[in-house]
């Protein structure tokens, strides 16, 4: 069957051979401690829970609006009102199925064939795929492990063209952790009102920030850059609710009219679990201040192991809650690449990383403390071994 031309552009994920060899490995009886995951190990936490059990019970469970309920909305406004001062309005937000169908949207109503999109160098596997599909134009900005992989306005400028339309900004970031300091989002956005470009602003990993790093919020410089800002996030990561799905926008009017008319037409948001992820920005925050003391212990421990492991040199992850280290000395005896690596690894030792490649940088791997202390030890010993 002939599929249509965009689906042709989409890359095969590189992460595929490595899980399907997890799973191969599993099935056949072997133990594989997985580094690769990109969620929270913790459930939901019981208050939110509590809400979608009462907005089931009391019927809740009709189509909504389709950018979302106003309740929701409301508690995103009052979020940012509280944490930044900034007084958004109701028309300014759009509640989607997860920060990726957010993402998503935003490519489908502002890119046209050949707008070129600034995309930060390790970045999230998703970004690149969705601007592909629908034609836009990803150029690709580096960022350096010496450099703690630090997005800086200077390596934008070198990328800038006549047809640049936008950056996507993502801090804390996956996969390297990064956290941009205030003073150089100063001069990113400096640079984008200068330039007239957007500014999308993944900041699905605002709370998990370490060792004294700060989240600086793109909402932060509304005052002079509100009408080429677009704030994503979601519930996802900070209250442990990925499988909810729910993300949510902040975009100047006409861009969340334009998505919530996208939405009417294709999916939009499960009433329940916009009532949950209510509770979650309203509710009580204790069981999220465990969890990223918690994330904190494991990557303070992940981080140690790894550059205690000759071979390797890990940049310290600010933020978020993976470790990319450099394995590119391994890279001889047949391992040619981070994606051999990889497969390696997982056969040598049953341990499975994420292979560079599937981020844009080919010496390094993602390892995700989104994993018990228990896995961490056993996998990092695992890992020790064979590396040294
Ligand atoms: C940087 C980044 N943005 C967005 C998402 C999407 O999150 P969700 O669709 O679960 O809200 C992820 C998930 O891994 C992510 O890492």
């Amino acid at each position: 069957m002939k599929l249509a031309e965009r689906v042709s552009q989409l890359s095969p994920s590189p992460t595929m051979a490595v899980s399907a060899e997890a799973s191969r490995l599993r099935a056949s009886g072997q133990e594989v401690i997985d580094f690769s995951i990109g969620e929270p190990d913790f459930n939901t936490p019981d208050n939110i829970k509590n809400e979608g059990h009462q907005a089931i019970d009391g019927n809740f469970t009709r189509y909504t609006a389709a950018a979302g309920i106003k309740d929701l909305k409301e508690a995103v406004v009052n979020k940012y009102q509280s944490q930044y001062g900034i007084e958004y309005t109701l028309p300014e937000v759009v509640i989607s199925c997860g920060a990726k169908h957010t993402l998503f949207n935003l490519a489908f109503v502002l890119f046209d064939k050949g707008d070129e999109v600034l995309l930060p160098v390790p970045y999230w596997v998703t970004f690149p795929e969705q601007l592909k599909m629908v034609g836009a134009t990803p150029v690709e900005v580096l960022t350096e492990e010496k450099d703690n992989f630090i997005l800086r306005a200077s390596a934008i400028k070198d990328k800038l063209t006549a047809r640049t339309k936008a950056i996507i900004v993502n801090t804390p970031n996956n996969p390297t952790g990064a956290v941009i300091p205030e003073e150089e989002m100063e001069k990113i956005v400096a640079l984008a009102l200068d330039q007239n470009i957007l500014i999308i602003f993944d900041e699905c990993y605002e709370y998990f920030v370490f060792d004294g790093s700060k989240h600086t919020s793109l909402a932060q410089f509304a005052n002079r850059a509100k009408h080429l800002s677009i704030l994503v996030n979601t519930a996802s990561k900070t209250y442990a609710m990925t499988g909810w799905r729910i993300g949510y926008l902040i975009a100047p009017p006409e861009i969340c009219k334009a998505i919530g008319g996208v939405q009417s037409h294709s999916a939009n948001p499960a009433s329940v679990s916009q009532k949950a992820a209510v509770e979650s920005i309203l509710g009580d925050q204790d069981s999220v201040s465990k969890m990223i003391a918690e994330y904190d212990r494991r990557r303070q421990y992940v981080v140690d192991r790894l550059n205690g492991i000759s071979g390797l040199s890990c940049a310290n992850p600010g933020g978020a809650f993976y470790a990319f280290p450099n394995v590119s000395n391994y890279f001889k005896n047949g391992i040619g690449n981070s994606l051999e690596f990889s497969q390696w690894l997982l056969k040598e030792v049953g341990v499975a990383v994420v292979p560079g490649s599937a981020f844009g940088q080919e010496d390094y791997v993602r390892i995700s403390f989104a994993t018990s202390m228990e896995n961490l030890v056993k996998g990092l010993d695992l890992m020790e071994n064979v590396l040294t």
